[in-house]
């Protein structure tokens, strides 16, 4: 390869756990002239920092999407250049409470060359000391600049010669606490990886009623992002929407405090909800409309009219300020779709050879990072084992996913484990990193063993009904079994089959 078009500096986005992994796979291929590692926060460790004071509460918007809540600053005109600083909520704190443990094994959870200080689950500042640590322990933490948000990223096209590559130019904004101003610069990279998390913007859906709900009993709607403990909640009756981990964990907890019952709306069932609530909590179906007299009314037309907390659990939406779809031939998140635009495997894309993405699946988490990272760690040094394959056939795999996962009734970037889509997808990461070179440049994919696979399987935080605490794998007849249970039976003539209302819920699908 010519000296020009080899990648030499990268820029990563955030210094979580995928930044983390990142980080060390960049620096692990020994190749690259310059990495850095921008961070909005004042320390490395992207959702496992503790905010203890979850404020600003934001106003509730049903409905609305990361561009309308989250938009882009307006960039100075002139940069470098000083600004008071700037005064627009930027999602930056996290949603962990005080009671957060992680609810994957850490066997299963960890970069494969570090475990967690203990485990199998682990209270939340142990993995924030972990990500933290990891980029002193593989000496990445020199790449880090931090109290740094990255404001805009633009492709700047080549502007001589058509051989020559594209490059990126970062729009940065530093945070300085002495002078208590925003510093403004600029920075231009040859590659870009994206490690900027996924769960900052909260999300709520629309509602009819909500929106005026809201106005007329101002801060009885809330997010489970602004949760910190059972304690505001003494004596209060709550109604919780949602079960997935959030709304579970917050269900459980409020018992302790809280009115009860606690009311929790369910849309679907998840695993660990048996025919029945447990004991403190009542269950009620979707929402489907709020009165002005404020009684909330459900779809099976039961109500409740006297709630002092509707408390949301229902999750973020991805967010990408910085990124401008004019400047850049288009978007890079379809709202849509809820999906990566023109993207394959989760991490590449199709339009920008140079630009990367770690960390948006919903699969083992760092793991599955570890493999991203390295893969495009190595294919920007040009040293990957296979090709990605060709724009139409990544096109093809696009469409197709769309297509598979619409059928299955999933979402586009949620990677099962029992159906074995998981193993696929890494497998497909690690024949395109391969190895490294002879002299131990690059970092290996590492193999995901038995005594991994068993954790995920057999260590189970959230127990589920009829499968003792530890839960256990089910076979295929089991999950079966599960889904005609769970199926609701549309009225049909034909007695010999059922329509699947909601389909089954995948081992890991609370990640
Ligand atoms: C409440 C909660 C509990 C969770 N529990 C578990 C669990 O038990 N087990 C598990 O496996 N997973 C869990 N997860 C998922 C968790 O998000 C992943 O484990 C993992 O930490 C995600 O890492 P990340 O680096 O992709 O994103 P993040 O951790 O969100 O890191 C992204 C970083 O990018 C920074 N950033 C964003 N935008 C910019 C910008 N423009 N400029 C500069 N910096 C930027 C952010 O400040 C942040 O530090 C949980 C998530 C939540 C919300
Ligand atoms: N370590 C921990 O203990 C812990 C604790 C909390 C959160 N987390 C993590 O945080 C991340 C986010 O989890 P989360 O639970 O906040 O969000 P989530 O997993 O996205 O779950 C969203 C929930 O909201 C429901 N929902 C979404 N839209 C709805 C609508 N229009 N009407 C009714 N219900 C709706 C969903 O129902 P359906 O299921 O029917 O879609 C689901 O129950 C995950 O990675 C999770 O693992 C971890």
């Amino acid at each position: 390869m010519s000296d020009d078009k080899r990648i030499k500096s990268v820029a990563v986005v955030g210094a979580g756990a995928a930044g983390a992994i990142t980080a060390a796979a960049l620096k692990a291929e020994n190749y690259f002239e310059r990495i850095q590692v921008y961070e909005r926060r004042e320390t490395p460790g992207g959702t496992w920092i503790f905010d203890a004071d979850p404020k600003p509460s934001l106003a509730i918007r049903p409905g609305r999407l990361p561009p309308d809540v989250d938009p882009p600053l307006e960039i100075p005109k002139e940069l470098p250049q000083i600004t008071p600083p700037n005064q627009q909520e930027r999602f930056s704190k996290t949603p962990i409470y005080n009671s957060l443990t992680t609810n994957v094994p850490d066997i299963a959870m960890c970069f494969s060359d570090r475990r967690f200080a203990y485990g199998p689950f682990a209270p939340h500042y142990v993995p924030r000391q972990y990500v933290e640590n990891y980029f002193s322990a593989h000496k990445t933490d020199d790449l880090l600049v931090l109290n740094t948000t990255v404001e805009d990223i633009t492709k700047l096209k080549p502007t001589t010669s058509q051989d020559r590559p594209e490059k990126w130019r970062l729009t940065l904004r530093k945070y300085d606490p002495a002078r208590h101003v925003d510093v403004w610069w600029q920075e231009t990279f040859d590659a870009v990886i994206l490690a900027n998390g996924h769960y900052s913007v909260p999300y709520i859906p629309h509602v009819p009623g909500l929106e005026e709900y809201t106005q007329k009993f101002p801060s009885r709607v809330q997010h489970s992002k602004y949760y910190r403990s059972p304690l505001p909640y003494a004596g209060k009756r709550v109604l919780v929407i949602g079960n997935s981990a959030s709304g579970h964990d917050v269900t459980a907890e409020l018992v302790s405090a809280a009115s009860l019952p606690v009311l929790q709306s369910r849309r679907s069932p998840s695993r660990w909800d048996g025919d029945l609530p447990p004991p403190g909590i009542s269950w009620k179906p979707v929402i489907r409309q709020f009165l002005a007299s404020g009684r909330i009314v459900f779809a099976d037309d039961t109500y409740v009219d006297d709630v002092d907390v509707v408390l949301y659990c229902t999750g973020y939406k991805p967010s990408f300020p910085f990124w401008d779809g004019e400047a850049n031939g288009g978007p890079l998140w379809d709202y849509k779709n809820d999906k990566l635009a023109r993207a394959y495997q989760h991490t590449f894309f199709r339009d920008h050879a140079t630009l990367g993405i770690v960390g948006l699946p919903r699969a083992l988490t760092f793991r599955s990072f570890e493999y991203q990272a390295i893969a495009l760690a190595r294919l920007f040094s040009g040293r990957n084992a296979a090709p990605l394959p060709s724009d139409a056939e990544q096109e093809a795999w696009e469409r197709e996913r769309l297509e598979d996962v619409r059928r299955r009734g999933t979402k586009f970037h949620d990677v099962q484990w029992e159906t074995g889509e998981t193993f696929d997808w890494l497998e497909g990461l690690f024949r395109i990193a391969g190895l490294g070179t002879l002299r131990g440049e690059g970092r290996i994919p590492p193999p995901l063993t038995e005594e991994l696979i068993w954790a995920v399987e057999h260590i189970r935080k959230y127990p589920e009904p009829g499968r003792g605490e530890e839960g256990g794998k089910k076979n295929e007849d089991e999950i079966n079994m599960t889904i005609s249970d769970k199926a609701k039976p549309v009225d049909t003539q034909d007695a010999e089959w059922v329509l699947v209302e909601r389909q089954h819920k995948d081992l890991l699908a609370f990640i």
